[in-house]
């Protein structure tokens, strides 16, 4: 019998998709497709599976989150719950829920920011928390997953 590839998921919140035009002199020219697709490479390197999603609807990101805990193989999530950090309770509720390590990234520092983005309800449930490193954040974020998986 084949052993299942343990699956890592990374949930991208709203506005999120229009990384590269968005902004970019706060949130950079990177694409979030290239993101993806570098945690993916990543993922294959480690024998893991890296499975993105981006949503810019709040119930969609709860199922997903309900999808991840449901699925026997998760080991681990990385989620940029974008604006839904600073006031979605219902996706916190969803993070309770999970049994692994979630890892909260931010693209932007967000303590160094307005006053309405230096709170994260989410970061209250989350394992840890890495935010202002840019999309090296993410990179960081499944390398401490990786790093768990061994010890
Ligand atoms: C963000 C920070 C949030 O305040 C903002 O609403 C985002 C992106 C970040 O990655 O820096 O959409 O989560």
């Amino acid at each position: 019998m084949t052993e299942q590839q343990q699956t890592v998921y990374v949930i991208h919140g709203p506005n999120l998709s229009t990384l590269g035009q968005r902004e970019p002199g706060i949130y950079g020219t990177t694409r979030l497709d290239e993101i993806d697709s570098l945690l993916c490479q990543e993922g294959r390197a480690r024998n893991l599976a890296v499975e993105c999603f981006q949503s810019n609807h709040e119930g969609a990101i709860i199922d997903r989150i309900q999808a991840a805990t449901d699925d026997a193989s998760t080991v681990g999530m990385i989620i940029n719950p974008a604006a839904f950090t600073h006031y979605s309770i219902a996706i916190r509720d969803a993070l309770a829920t999970c049994a692994f390590p979630v890892v909260e990234v931010h693209l932007t520092n967000i303590y160094g920011r307005e006053q309405f983005r230096r709170h994260s309800v989410t970061a209250e449930v989350a394992t840890g928390v890495i935010s202002g490193l840019g999309p090296d954040g993410y990179l960081m974020a499944l390398e401490w997953l990786v790093g768990r998986l061994r010890d």
